[in-house]
């Protein structure tokens, strides 16, 4: 029997990148996955994809900015798939500027996905949760939720307030018996987000992967599946005892 056999994971974002490798990783492990991501990114391939492995996927357009779309998508995939035992907040923006020079809308789009996503996404999915007294959340914060850095203040600022409601939202369910913890990757190639920054970045004459990797402690980037291998372990049974903990996958650049 496989560990996630008979449970139902809302992973957000799961189109592509990360959240597409969380979403495999837990599929198959045995979940069923309801993803729920833009329209434009087309969550209904991504499930289909997971489908043709013989998995038991569902798509759902949805926003997690607005608290609307993301409860109608919310309620769709409980719906289709059953009550959400594992929540996955995974959707996410980066935008680079200065504090000083950054567009208000930038900086505003940053918290609407990240932070306000999180917590959106949370209270769709976890009043069920707390009825049955039963789930999990891992919540995709960064390293730069633990530690500030030139041109990423909007990323790093929301990624700080993610660690935040991680751990008030880890005190507030320990007693119902549901565990809230992050994960704070580094540098993950294979992603848009990351051949975004790395495109502006260059313009920009920051550093790109090429020149950041060689300086890291294991000397190497991260891959998209590095990152789901530990989300579906903080999601287990093995983690039994883990709650409000926001887990390093950095190959060594920051240690916490
Ligand atoms: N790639 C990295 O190096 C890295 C490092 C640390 C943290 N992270 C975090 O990991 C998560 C995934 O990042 P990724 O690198 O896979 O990026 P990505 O751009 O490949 O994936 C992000 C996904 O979120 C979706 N999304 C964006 N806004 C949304 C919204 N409003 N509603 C629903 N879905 C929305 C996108 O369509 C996309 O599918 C993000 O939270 C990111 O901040 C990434």
């Amino acid at each position: 029997m496989a560990r996630f056999d008979g449970k139902v994971a809302l992973v957000t974002g799961a189109a592509g990148g990360i959240g597409r490798a969380i979403a495999h990783a837990l599929a198959r492990d045995g979940a069923a996955i309801g993803i729920v991501d833009l329209p434009g990114a087309d969550p209904g391939r991504a499930a289909g994809e997971l489908r043709t492995h013989g998995l038991r996927a569902e798509g759902v357009a949805g926003d997690v900015a607005d608290p609307g779309s993301i409860g109608a998508a919310a309620a769709r995939v409980a719906e289709r798939l059953g009550p959400v035992d594992i929540l996955i907040n995974n959707a996410g923006v980066a935008r680079i500027g200065t504090i000083l020079d950054i567009a208000p809308k930038d900086w505003r789009d940053s918290f609407a996905v990240n932070v306000d996503g999180t917590f959106n996404a949370c209270r769709a999915v976890m009043p069920a949760m707390v009825e049955r007294r039963a789930g999990c959340v891992v919540n995709l914060a960064s390293w730069l939720g633990k530690r500030g850095q030139a041109h990423y203040g909007a990323y790093a600022a929301s990624k700080f307030a993610v660690v935040g409601l991680t751990q008030s939202l880890a005190y507030e369910m320990a007693p119902l018996g549901i565990r809230v913890n992050a994960v704070a990757p580094g540098l993950i190639v294979d992603t848009r987000m990351r051949s975004d920054i790395d495109e502006l970045s260059g313009r920009m004459g920051l550093p790109q992967v090429k020149d950041r990797a060689p300086l890291l402690p294991m000397k190497r980037v991260g891959y998209p599946d590095e990152v789901a291998r530990v989300v579906a372990f903080l999601c287990s049974d093995e983690a039994s005892y883990v709650t409000g903990a926001t887990w390093d996958i950095t190959g060594g650049s920051w240690m916490s």
